[in-house]
């Protein structure tokens, strides 16, 4: 097979700082290919959010090797990773994180590496395909759950993103707009990309092309008929 567009080997990351010293990550491997979708499976608090932070640049582990796109990423300085960042990943978080002030065409033509003013037409074209044209002009505290996680699904495909990270995106959303959702990253994927979807869902899962399976931050890749046996 092809070099991956994401290869992560051996990653740790303790949190020390607090009383409770835990280790969220501990090692093992996960390979995403362009237009792959891999689901990361695991219980509540075994590492995922993390493991997301370290693979979207946003925490730095203390080991472990990260390459994406051929870049070893964990050897940039902070302005390299934030470069690399816009240009590469697009990352959906677990909370959404809207600016609350702006509408949901400002916070997608926001982010845009080419300016507000070309990010302004770009965030119309992706709202659409959202189907969320009609709420363009709406603020995130104006827009149900399952509206404000489409616009984030928007947001982080604005720079046109080889890699894209998303953290429970199906959470809030009933079957019908779950299976929505779920499209647009299959699109993403055929266009190109390599998906990561973090979820507790099996269906969601099933949906992918592989399963990372994360285990007290023990990550390890397995095929999905593997996890449905398991
Ligand atoms: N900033 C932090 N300081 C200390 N411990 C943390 C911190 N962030 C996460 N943890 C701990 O690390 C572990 C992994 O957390 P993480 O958020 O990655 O889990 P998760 O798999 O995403 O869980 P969930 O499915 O509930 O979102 C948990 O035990 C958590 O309590
Ligand atoms: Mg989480």
């Amino acid at each position: 097979m092809t070099r991956p567009l994401l290869h992560a080997t051996d990653l740790a990351l303790r949190f020390a700082e607090t009383s409770k010293d835990v280790a969220a990550l501990e090692g093992g491997e996960v390979q995403v290919h362009r237009g792959h979708i891999v689901a990361l499976l695991g219980r509540s608090g075994s590492g995922k959010t993390t493991w997301m932070n370290v693979a979207g640049l946003l925490v730095r582990p203390d080991s472990g090797r990260l390459t994406i796109d051929g870049t070893d990423v964990l050897s940039l300085d902070d302005t390299g990773r934030t470069v690399f960042r816009r240009d590469h990943i697009g990352v959906i978080f677990q909370s959404f994180n809207l600016l609350p002030q702006m509408s949901a065409a400002e916070n997608v033509a926001l982010a845009s590496s080419r300016g507000m003013r070309s990010g302004r037409a770009r965030a119309e074209e992706l709202l659409d395909s959202v189907g969320m044209s009609r709420r363009a002009a709406h603020r995130p505290g104006e827009l149900s759950a399952g509206e404000q996680q489409r616009v984030a699904i928007a947001r982080a495909l604005v720079n046109e993103p080889s890699l894209l990270l998303a953290d429970e995106p199906t959470g809030n959303l009933d079957e019908e707009t779950e299976s929505e959702v779920l499209a647009q990253f299959r699109t993403a994927a055929d266009n190109g990309c390599g998906v990561v979807l973090i979820t507790h869902s099996s269906r969601v899962a099933e949906f992918a092309d592989t399963v990372a399976v994360m285990r007290s931050g023990h990550v390890t890749m397995s095929t999905a008929q593997e996890v449905a046996e398991a």
